[in-house]
């Protein structure tokens, strides 16, 4: 079912010129124009240049580098979470967080709005996620040097779960994780290339057959490159053993 009111994601960055191209193309600019996605990028220099000065400050017990500060970043998620009727699910991107993967994607595409903050420097105050209830997000176990990259990442993740913006919907059903499996191997023409065979199968117009060849593929791709995730499709403790395709589609 299509959303009445688009979704509303705010971002609050430090560096906002950062996101006008990434939202400018593919899926999350025609989800824009369609009325599905509304962004709205906010800098937090608009909060640190009267009062506070500066957004960012020397860690109390020393250290390196520097951490941004609570006021700014409090003051600013009250103002934007006050522009619209809707409050928002605030998002701090951190290499600390929970990590990201599909079912998160899908938890947070179902929520009428997103606030979501990156971070700069060697980090944010800690007292930032209390106050504001923000809950901290990571897009995987390596360091990038800001949030703004991981911002963007939640954004394209989560406007393909927008009902609408992918043309095909089936599509985003049946893509990797979706199904708790990696999608099966993708061909277009020609059927044969440089000697590589497409698989014959594919060209047979036996959908059935074609239906179970692709199970079987991502039944196997999963098993051969993600045994963590093969092992929770298969039921736990049976990763060793293969399981029967036709009666493993879905993930218990
Ligand atoms: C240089 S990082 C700070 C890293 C921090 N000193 C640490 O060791 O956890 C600056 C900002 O980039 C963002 N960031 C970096 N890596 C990230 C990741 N894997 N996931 C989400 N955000 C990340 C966060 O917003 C973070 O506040």
């Amino acid at each position: 079912m299509p959303r009445l009111l688009p979704m509303r994601v705010d971002i609050l960055s430090l560096l906002p010129g950062m996101f006008g191209e990434v939202f400018d193309h593919g899926i999350v600019r025609r989800a824009r124009q369609a009325g599905l996605l509304q962004i709205e990028t906010h800098a937090l220099t608009g909060w640190t240049e009267g009062r506070f000065q500066r957004a960012d400050d020397a860690p109390y017990g020393g250290g390196p580098g520097m951490v941004m500060r609570v006021e700014p970043l409090v003051e600013a998620v009250e103002a934007i979470s006050g522009l619209d009727a809707a409050k928002p699910r605030v998002v701090l991107l951190s290499p600390r967080g929970r990590q990201l993967d599909q079912s998160v994607v899908a938890e947070l595409a179902r929520e009428p709005r997103l606030l979501l903050v990156a971070g700069r420097y060697e980090g944010v105050d800690e007292r930032f996620a209390a106050l504001s209830g923000a809950e901290e997000l990571s897009v995987g176990d390596y360091v990038l040097s800001g949030g703004e990259i991981p911002v963007m990442v939640v954004v394209d993740a989560v406007t393909r779960l927008i009902p609408g913006a992918v043309g095909d919907s089936e599509s985003v059903v049946r893509e990797s994780f979706a199904t708790g499996l990696l999608e099966h191997a993708q061909y277009t023409r020609p059927p044969v290339f440089r000697g590589r065979e497409v698989p014959p199968v594919l060209l047979s117009g036996n959908h059935e057959a074609v239906r179970r060849f692709r199970l079987e593929e991502s039944v196997e791709v999963t098993r051969n490159r993600r045994p963590d995730l093969f092992s929770t499709f298969a039921g736990h403790g049976a990763a060793a053993s293969k399981p029967n395709p036709s009666t493993k589609e879905k993930p218990s």
